[in-house]
């Protein structure tokens, strides 16, 4: 956790000591209020959470120090830092006993104090990294979440096992949902990179200023709004991997500094004048024809080749359908666990239309469809009259609420990003007649950055109407 993005409560009733550590600690970059009283702490934990709460024992009021920790200890889990006079020392030990991170005795010095919140930041930072770790290994046993007994599939795996403990740069091709970004995370979780990050930057979905200091990180002052330093993410990824999603839609200004990094490992941060080195292992994808770019002069060729050092192409679902049944097998228990359901499989007429379905929107395509299905059926099996208006639908659907609250924070707020994307663009083109330059003006979206996506949700001006 950085120093900005860390709240702290100060619960005293003094106003000397709630000023002199508000001041201090303010003057640090943190985010700091002040509460009088138990009560007012524990309103003021209702608006936000803090992550850090300065405790005084002796608080005016039915709620002291002590049973101020123990209500906001039973909300969450705050570190707390318990101040005390003298005296009351005995009651500060029975605060630690309860879960307080440490104690201070009044009166302090502020060094002191200080010392005390580096140190909770620095275990914080251990505890988010462990999550991170643990829920980034959770997501991944790599080869083994690849299901598939096609032999494309098994040359894929084949593949990666190869691979995966060499740093070279691999390019992973092929269309919408054929399961490139799983791929990339077998790659990076089955290899020696494993315990550093695998960090993911969707090229398409960033402005090309957001998009460069994403990557490189800025210094202070590169630009307006640049407030402070901020690292990119090739450095976040230092050691690990970086996942450079749909890295045709990346600006030529871009690919020059990516290039850059590949060749010489090394990039200098916006507004910054000394470069610094890093040891990443890029995998990019894409769903584009990215040599038909090359030959149009939108991506340069010079990456293009040091991006396809080893090329993994993910084959079209409808090229490998013996892979069906394992896939709907394996959908099928996952999404029976999540609805809490005990789902037997799909009726013979549902494997015949799975099967002469060509899937368009490949795995992710099937895989929301057996969701769906899923949570519409109440018999043994999956029946053809729900599967059917399932499949026959083309395009993006629309995703009820209900649906998007059942699902994984991250892959709900994607969703609901693309729908709404998919819907304010359209609109915004309908009023404009299709004339990309006023809607970009119009909106304030950049042209290019709406034209990007446009391509990225295949929305083509003229066919609005
Ligand atoms: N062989 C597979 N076995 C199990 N699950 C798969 C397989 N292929 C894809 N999936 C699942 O399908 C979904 C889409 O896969 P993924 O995100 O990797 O596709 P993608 O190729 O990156 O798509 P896009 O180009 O749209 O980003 C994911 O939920 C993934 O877990
Ligand atoms: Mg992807």
């Amino acid at each position: 956790m950085k120093v900005q993005d860390t709240k702290i409560l100060v619960v005293d009733d003094e106003i000397g000591y709630r000023k002199v550590l508000s001041n201090a600690l303010t003057e640090r970059g943190f985010y700091v209020k002040t509460a009088e009283s138990g009560e007012e702490a524990l309103d003021e934990i209702k608006k936000q959470e803090y992550h850090i709460i300065l405790v005084d024992m002796k608080l005016p009021g039915n709620i002291d120090g002590l049973e101020l920790l123990q209500r906001v200890k039973n909300l969450y889990n705050p570190s707390v830092l318990i101040m005390t006079a003298y005296g009351g020392i005995e009651s500060a030990v029975e605060a630690m006993r309860r879960g307080a991170f440490n104690y201070i005795t009044k009166p302090f010095n502020l060094d002191e104090i200080i010392l005390n919140i580096d140190r909770i930041i620095a275990q914080q930072k251990i505890i988010e990294e462990n999550k991170y770790l643990h829920s980034e290994l959770e997501k991944v046993y790599g080869l083994k979440r690849i299901i598939g007994s096609s032999r494309e599939i098994q040359k894929v795996l084949n593949m990666i096992s190869r691979i995966a403990f060499s740093a070279a740069t691999v390019l992973i091709t092929g269309e919408s949902g054929t399961g490139k970004e799983l791929v990339a995370r077998a790659l990076h979780f089955t290899g020696n990179r494993k315990d550093k990050k695998f960090v993911v930057i969707n090229c398409a979905t960033l402005s090309e200023n957001l998009l460069e200091s994403e990557l490189f990180g800025h210094v202070k002052g590169a630009f307006t709004g640049a407030i402070k330093d901020k690292k990119g993410l090739f450095e976040e990824a230092d050691g690990g991997t970086l996942f450079m999603d749909e890295i045709g839609d990346i600006p030529k200004s871009v690919q020059a500094k990516i290039l850059r990094v590949l060749q010489e490992g090394e990039f200098i941060p916006l507004g910054d004048t000394t470069a610094k080195k890093v040891d990443v292992r890029i995998i990019a994808a894409t769903n584009q024809d990215l040599l038909k770019g090359v030959q149009e002069k939108e991506f340069r060729e010079d990456l293009y080749y040091r991006l396809n050092v080893i090329n993994i192409a993910m084959p079209p679902l409808r090229e490998r359908k013996e892979d069906i049944p394992l896939l709907v097998k394996h959908f099928i228990e996952k999404y029976n666990k999540k609805a809490n359901k005990h789902i037997k499989g799909i009726s013979p007429e549902v494997e015949k239309e799975f099967y002469n379905y060509n899937w368009p929107g490949n795995v992710r395509e099937l895989e929301n469809v057996i969701e769906r299905a899923i949570t519409l059926t109440n018999e043994d099996r999956i029946s053809v009259n729900v599967v059917l208006p399932l499949v026959k639908k083309e395009g993006n659907p629309e995703v009820s609420e209900n649906e998007l609250f059942a699902q994984p924070y991250k892959e709900a707020r994607r969703k609901a990003i693309d729908s709404f994307n998919v819907k304010y663009i359209t609109n915004i083109l309908n009023k404009m007649n299709g004339n990309v330059t006023y809607a970009a003006r119009e909106s304030g979206i950049e042209r290019q950055y709406l034209q990007r996506m446009m391509k990225h949700y295949h929305i083509k001006s003229k066919e609005i109407f």
